[in-house]
């Protein structure tokens, strides 16, 4: 659609029903955000080891890694879980003393500004446009991501902080087959876990991860004309990425529910059936 037409907003010639991936996503993103930030306020109730002591337990990972904790609210993990040890006395009274707060920018950069969220909330918060050839809010010019947008250009760095929290939430899901040093699976132990497989599946698919892999090479069968394992490893990353949205919005969901999954056992609302119990 040519934004130069100053064409009603919403104008179009389509006759499918175009508005409802920008309102499903848009909705459900918000709904997201929403939830993150009232569980990031909340400060307790993230961590849960039936009050078994020693190695082991699950951990949020709304909360994970755990820079500083305040071991007096309920449900919060032991002090030697912590970074750098219980909370500090100078942290201003006004901002919650939350792990949560302390971290969760990280993977909100990278979400943010990744190539696929941008295309839809462009379309269902800026409406520009909402959709393939339905008009947009008409604008004097169009400048892309070059002025205040620039930023989104991050997203190349983001991306190592997304690999450390693969590998950060990995432990902890690992973490979570034990309880008081004794091996065991409960419902808690399998959710946490999957929750990084997820979200290396909707890394590894980045378009950045997959410029670093296959980007820069002029040959993917030199020199002998064989394909090389650069390119075997692209074609990987490759499958991931055409399906990039999927892996989006799965890992998404999930983590919100495995935050929810540790919430509610650690309030004593919802049983967490395991080998431990049995
Ligand atoms: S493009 Fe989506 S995570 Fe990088």
């Amino acid at each position: 659609m040519d934004s130069s037409a100053k064409l009603p907003l919403a104008y179009t010639s389509r006759t499918d029903r175009w508005w409802v991936e920008p309102l499903w996503t848009g909705a459900g993103f918000l709904a997201f955000v929403l939830y993150t930030t009232w569980s990031m306020l909340q400060a307790e109730f993230y961590w849960f080891s039936a009050g078994v002591e020693g190695f082991g337990g699950y951990l949020s990972p709304f909360y994970s890694p755990l820079i500083f904790i305040n071991p007096t609210v309920s449900g919060a993990a032991p002090l030697d879980h912590a970074w750098f040890g219980s909370w500090p006395g100078w942290w201003p009274k006004l901002i919650p003393a939350s792990p949560a707060i302390l971290i969760l920018m990280g993977p909100l950069s990278f979400r943010m500004t990744c190539y696929y969220y941008r295309k839809f909330y462009y379309r269902a918060y800026f409406l520009s446009p909402p959709a393939c050839a339905v008009a947009g809010i008409p604008r004097k010019e169009y400048r892309g991501e070059t002025a205040l947008l620039v930023f989104q250009n991050l997203h190349r760095y983001t991306l190592y902080i997304a690999l450390a929290f693969i590998v950060i939430l990995t432990y902890d899901g690992i973490m979570s087959f034990f309880r008081g040093g004794e091996f065991g699976v409960g419902v808690g132990s399998i959710i946490l876990i999957i929750n990084p497989i997820l979200l290396a599946g909707y890394t590894f698919g980045c378009h950045a991860f997959r410029h670093i892999v296959g980007g820069n090479m002029d040959c993917f069968t030199c020199p002998n004309g064989k394909p090389t394992k650069r390119y075997r490893l692209w074609k990987g990353v490759s499958w991931l990425n055409g399906r990039h949205m999927l892996w989006a919005w799965l890992s998404m969901i999930w983590v919100a529910l495995a935050d929810v999954y540790v919430r509610m056992v650690a309030m004593g609302k919802w049983t967490d059936f395991s080998t431990w119990g049995m």
